[in-house]
């Protein structure tokens, strides 16, 4: 086998594939453009979904790319030899132009021509068939004639051989997976890629588009077929060079031996240094992607919090103190910066905002643990409250998942429900204190603030008629008692005619006086009836949707007006780009 590293694996495939006529392009933002039910682009494919379906891709029917990506579902299992919350797919497309015949001849030729994988250890699945697609006999004679033992093609069931949709609902179909045969002997007679004993060690997947998946389940032909193929980087390069982790490789190393020499701690430590190394990294790219993410208690920004407080933990662990996190954030910055310009870019804004997140955690941490350990002392029946957990939270900053591994360490349970229900409690509490106060006529700033909501709603709405896109979406919002800001994604500036237009829009829902209702429902409902809205917090099942008129109808906390004619008159003040693919918007009521 060819023992590549990851900068020359990634270009052994790109050159592979742009000789075959495919255009390379770009890896796209972290952040999913075009999909609400998700946090971060999971796979290569995701920011294509819009050409998997039917539309033209600019750049051909021939696409590959290195699309980086996060997972953060196994987030426990990080620190064994192959999860990460971040990781590089490679990919090639076929956009309603080659199929199996084809896909299968090239996978096959770069594993066994390029990386010189000897073809007696490869192996390969696919589907076996059921009522929405039938058995994939092709794939599997495609596979024999190339030479591929018999033996090592396995049928395997939608569970094992079948990818996407994505999120909920978009291309997906049946797969053929492809696994390199290590040396370990069969587990058992019925040993197949379908067992996790260690035997087969997948390493791409190549996914055969034909269906839509609709949001009631059913599987639609698409108008055009597409071939999705994945290979996951590290996981690649680990295997072609005999590693028995993916910490060995190039990407990680430097890192690894940083934490080792900084520690003086070893092997025996190697679990707490792969999460930092792994966390770090995830966090890296989340604040340097070009939409860039900033710690938060809501949506992606919760995650990023998570995994920076979870890598401050574990350096604990190693009595290593937080600074060493932007350490070894400057150290991936090098080591990735060439092929990923975003991270050189904003390199600075990656250090500050890491500093600021370990300090604020710093500063609560030691009395947090004190806490917690007072805690243990007079739990009952090995139990953690629900209130303590909520206490935890909110007085220390301890994220929920923290204090559950905290429990699970010294062997009690959290009330997870009971936080669930602590939370909403006090959720609950703070915005029925805003709205007293409002109704009070206390606070002139939220009067301000509640009609500057309001026509955000307003705005929002108007800017997806007048542009003529249903997607663009709410990428943040910032609102004073003088104006407000609103951040959305749009490709290019808008013209001098568009503002104006989205002016006349907003100005006309004022004028038409059009009161503001506000309805409690669940999460699922409010989706159901069309709702837009950021992410639902995960902790509220109960959701507050505020409809107005049929022109908007969003999830949101409040306040707002009761009625648009409160708001006075719209301006727009200045429109400019916010990060790149992302406009931003400022406005005040006069
Ligand atoms: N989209 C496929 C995967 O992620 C290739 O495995």
């Amino acid at each position: 086998m060819k023992k590549l590293d990851t900068k020359q694996l990634r270009k052994a495939y790109l050159d592979f594939f742009a000789e075959r006529g495919h255009a390379v392009i770009a890896s796209a933002s972290l952040i999913p453009d075009n999909d609400p039910t998700v946090l971060f682009t999971t796979a290569g494919m995701h920011p294509l979904v819009p050409y998997l379906s039917g539309q033209d891709h600019p750049a051909g029917k021939r696409l590959c790319d290195v699309q980086k990506c996060v997972r953060t579902g196994d987030i426990e299992s990080v620190g064994d030899a192959t999860h990460c919350t971040f990781f590089e797919m490679l990919g090639n497309w076929s956009l309603g132009d080659y199929f199996k015949q084809e896909s299968i001849a090239f996978s096959f030729e770069f594993l066994t021509k390029v990386l010189e994988i000897p073809v007696e250890r490869l192996a390969v699945s696919v589907f076996s068939g059921d009522e929405d697609c039938a058995r994939d006999e092709e794939s599997a004679k495609r596979w024999i004639s190339l030479g591929i033992a018999k033996e090592n093609v396995f049928y395997l069931p939608k569970k094992n051989n079948w990818w996407g949709p994505a999120g909920m609902t978009g291309p997906c179909g049946p797969d053929t997976e492809i696994f390199v045969i290590t040396d370990k002997e069969k587990c058992c007679e019925e040993c197949s890629p379908a067992c996790d004993c260690g035997r087969y060690v997948e390493i791409w997947n190549n996914v055969f588009m034909e269906f839509n998946k609709t949001a009631e389940g059913k599987f639609l032909p698409l108008a055009r077929k597409n071939v999705d193929t994945g290979m996951g980087l590290e996981r690649t390069v680990a295997m072609l060079n005999g590693y028995e982790s993916v910490y060995e490789t190039d990407v990680f190393r430097p890192v690894i031996d940083l934490l080792k020499q900084k520690s003086g701690k070893g092997e025996d430590f190697i679990r707490p240094m792969r999460i930092i190394a792994d966390h770090v990294r995830t966090a890296t790219f989340m604040l340097g992607d070009e939409k860039g993410v900033t710690p938060s208690n809501v949506d992606q920004g919760y995650i990023l919090r998570r995994l920076i407080r979870r890598a401050v933990r574990f350096a604990r662990i190693l009595d290593l103190d937080s600074s060493i996190l932007n350490e070894i954030s400057a150290l991936y910055v090098s080591l990735y910066g060439e092929f990923y310009p975003e991270l050189a870019a904003n390199k600075n804004k990656i250090a500050d905002e890491l500093a600021k997140e370990t300090d604020r955690f710093q500063k609560t941490l030691a009395t947090g643990l004190k806490e917690f350990e007072k805690l243990l002392g007079y739990i009952q029946n090995n139990r953690i409250s629900g209130k303590a957990a909520f206490r935890l939270y909110d007085t220390f900053g301890f994220p929920i998942e923290m204090t559950e591994e905290l429990a699970s360490d010294a062997g009690v349970t959290v009330d997870t429900e009971g936080f669930a229900r602590a939370y909403k409690e006090h959720q609950e509490k703070s915005h029925a204190g805003a709205e007293q106060k409002f109704k009070g006529g206390l606070a002139d700033n939220s009067e301000a603030t509640s009609r500057l909501h309001t026509a955000t709603h307003l705005l929002n709405a108007a800017l997806k008629k007048v542009l003529n896109d249903p997607n663009i979406q709410q990428k943040g919002s910032n609102i004073t008692a003088e104006r407000l800001r609103f951040d959305f994604n749009f490709p290019r500036p808008l013209t001098k005619e568009e503002i104006e237009e989205v002016e006349k829009e907003v100005n006309d829902a004022i004028q038409a006086a059009i009161p503001v209702v506000c309805e409690e429902m669940s999460l699922e409902n409010a989706r159901k009836k069309g709702a837009v809205g950021v992410f639902g917090d995960r902790y509220d099942a109960s959701v507050k949707v505020y409809t107005i008129g049929d022109r908007s109808m969003e999830i949101c906390g409040g306040p707002h007006a009761s009625n648009t004619s409160e708001l006075g008159k719209f301006t727009v003040v200045k429109e400019q780009s916010s990060s790149s693919g992302v406009r931003r918007i400022k406005a005040v009521l006069g």
